[in-house]
């Protein structure tokens, strides 16, 4: 099993989820080999609550990496958990249309795609005027 699915599993577990009770964990590994955890951040307040994607994309900001070669994402779910579109955007910023993205749940990677099949013909700074 993948270093970063092990990781991805065990942070799934800090999730504050009280309300959706749907904990997810998330682990991106950078192109220089360095790797991030985080996981969902729910909130009273349902709109402020984050996703387990933007909080290790925080963490590898925080870190002074920006470019993502890897995420696995896990969820306990029958399907593969699939990123929401807002998550698909954030990890465009940081990733190629080559990045792998792992779906996975509790028991192991169940599916892998390329960032840019699931998020084709996206926004990005080179539609800004200054891009
Ligand atoms: N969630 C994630 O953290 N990542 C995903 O890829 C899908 C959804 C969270 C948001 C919310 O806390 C809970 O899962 C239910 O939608």
């Amino acid at each position: 099993m993948s270093d970063l699915f092990e990781k991805a599993r065990a942070v799934r577990e800090n999730a504050y989820a009280p309300y959706s009770k749907f904990k997810v964990g998330a682990a991106v590994r950078t192109v220089t080999g360095k790797e991030f955890v985080g996981c969902n951040v729910e909130n009273s307040a349902y709109p402020q609550g984050t996703c387990a994607e933007a909080g290790a994309i925080a963490a590898m900001i925080a870190a002074g990496e920006k470019e993502i070669a890897e995420i696995c994402i896990v969820a306990d779910s029958p399907s593969p958990v699939s990123p929401c579109g807002g998550c698909r955007q954030k990890l465009a910023e940081f990733s190629k249309p080559s990045t792998s993205v792992l779906l996975a749940n509790l028991n192991g990677v169940l599916v892998s795609h390329m960032l840019g099949d699931l998020l084709p013909h996206s926004f990005s700074s080179d539609h800004l005027p200054n891009g």
